[in-house]
């Protein structure tokens, strides 16, 4: 018997605030249907430092504090997804950046249905392995390692 191996990639997975709250278990359905395995799940909300190193390369954009803002004022839901091709497979189940672009050319997809603008648009996916990797470390690092990050929602602003 015959069978040829394909290497499984990772990539990291956000549903964002608010997305997180109101479609996360159709969401999670709809990334198993689609043959990505759930390698890790954590339900979190980020510090505001968190949400600054983890979108630190758009630091200087004139859209990073409302980003940032936007990113910890509630729960999101942190994925590792497994699959071959993971990281295109997933950023193709997003959809583009913009939900004006995802309705007119990915109908179907998570950010032309839940986004609700340009900023505040739903879900994450890392665009290369290398990011996927470091933002799995960031992110899933800092949760097994039991920093702040586990309870950050409980706390009082
Ligand atoms: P980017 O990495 O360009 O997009 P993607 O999330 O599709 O990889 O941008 C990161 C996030 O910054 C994006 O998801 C939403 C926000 N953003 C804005 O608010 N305004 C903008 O004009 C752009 C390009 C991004």
């Amino acid at each position: 018997e015959i069978s040829f191996f394909f290497p499984k990639e990772q990539t990291l997975a956000v549903i964002k605030p608010d997305t997180s709250e109101e479609h996360r278990d159709e969401i999670l359905e709809e990334i198993q249907a689609g043959g990505f395995t759930i390698s890790q799940l954590q339900e979190t909300v980020l510090s505001r430092e968190m949400a600054e190193e983890f979108y630190r390369e758009h630091r200087d954009k004139p859209f990073f504090s409302q980003l940032v803002d936007y990113m910890c004022r509630g729960p999101c839901t942190m994925l590792i997804l497994t699959k071959e091709n993971a990281v295109e497979e997933w950023r193709a189940m997003m959809g583009p950046t913009d939900p004006n672009d995802a309705k007119e050319n990915a109908p179907g997809s998570l950010r032309a249905r839940f986004a609700k603008d340009i900023l505040e648009n739903a879900v994450h996916g890392s665009s290369n392995t290398e990011h996927a990797q470091e933002k799995i470390h960031f992110l899933f690092g800092e949760i097994s390692s039991g920093s702040e990050l586990i309870n950050a929602g409980d706390d009082e602003e």
